[in-house]
């Protein structure tokens, strides 16, 4: 499972400038330190890590201006590229520039990296200042609007959000709503206050309830990307509850979570459907849950 984690010990420090270190300093032979500048202690640090705790990718964001924030240090493990972590990253350091009160992020992009950023909707700019001497750069710019631009395909979002809200009317009550959906990632988010039980956290059930939505609407989600049409149902679930929810309740899907074999439905057949969902407090992981889904061919 793949999580966007706020680097905080001086254990965890040191593996992600390590890591950032190995991804975007050592290929060109610059020193360990050379990674670091003078913006770290000003800056909002994050990686991705696995279920082990190994960083898998990185990024850094700082403000620049008032209204201008620069996104820095993006790095995903050639192991992991093409899985979306490096559009994960962006999108959490984008919503730290928008909570900081940004209303544009900045990247000085090399070469190679400009199709990455223009796909996470960033424009080019101009010539970036060249400062390791070897890699020409471009300054890229995107203007941080509402959350919608947190939404790909923000059509079938509201869609599956209006599904939930008329067949499941407690979803609404509970405060459920989508909150991002990458194409790879989906993360949802519920309402504390109003799932609230006797000790001032979070009702088992909501959260059992928050994660087998999710992965319905993972699910959903991706059958309207495979053109497939079908009923979803849950057919087993499975929580662990570690700690209590007393902050912000979100859940998470990955696709890498999934294992589905789509053909099936494509025969007219029933299609079995794996998922795991990761719920979160705030940056906390709280619980997981794995779930076997069935899609039943439309009749
Ligand atoms: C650039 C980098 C961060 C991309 O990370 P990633 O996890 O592989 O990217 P994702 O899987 O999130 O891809 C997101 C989107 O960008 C596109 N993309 C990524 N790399 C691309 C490339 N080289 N060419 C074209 N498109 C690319 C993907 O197709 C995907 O598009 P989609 O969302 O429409 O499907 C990663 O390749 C990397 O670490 N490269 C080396 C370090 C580097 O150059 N960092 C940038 C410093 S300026």
């Amino acid at each position: 499972m793949f999580r966007v984690h706020t680097p905080q010990t001086d254990q965890e420090l040191e593996s992600y400038f390590q890591f950032r270190w190995e991804m975007l300093r050592k290929p060109w032979n610059y020193p360990p330190g050379s990674e670091k500048d003078e913006y770290e202690t000003v800056s909002e640090h994050r990686t991705i890590i696995d279920s082990k705790g190994t960083v898998l990718a990185c990024g850094r964001v700082h403000l620049n201006t008032s209204e201008e924030a620069q996104i820095r240090h993006i790095a995903v493990h050639p192991d992991q590229q093409g899985k979306g972590l490096g559009k994960m990253i962006v999108n959490a350091l984008e919503a730290v520039a928008r909570e900081q009160g940004a209303v544009r992020t900045v990247t000085n992009s090399r070469e190679l990296s400009i199709p990455f950023f223009q796909s996470c909707g960033y424009e080019i700019e101009k010539q970036a200042p060249n400062e390791l001497g070897e890699l020409k750069r471009q300054q890229m710019v995107k203007q941080l609007q509402s959350s919608s631009d947190l939404m790909l395909h923000a059509d079938w979002c509201e869609e599956l959000q209006n599904t939930w809200y008329d067949t499941i009317p407690i979803s609404e009550q509970m405060g459920i709503k989508l909150h991002q959906y990458s194409g790879k990632t989906l993360e949802t988010r519920a309402s504390l206050n109003k799932n609230i039980n006797l000790h001032g956290s979070m009702f088992a059930g909501s959260i059992f309830s928050l994660a087998t939505l999710t992965g319905w609407g993972m699910i959903y989600l991706q059958l309207r990307d495979k053109s497939l049409q079908g009923e979803i149902v849950l057919g087993d679930g499975d929580i662990h509850y570690h700690k209590p929810i007393t902050l912000q309740p979100r859940a998470l899907c990955h696709i890498e979570s999934i294992d589905a074999k789509y053909e099936h439905l494509k025969k007219g057949k029933k299609c079995r459907i794996s998922l795991r969902v990761e719920i979160l407090d705030g940056d906390t992981p709280v619980a997981e849950f794995a779930g076997v889904y069935w899609v039943l061919p439309p009749k």
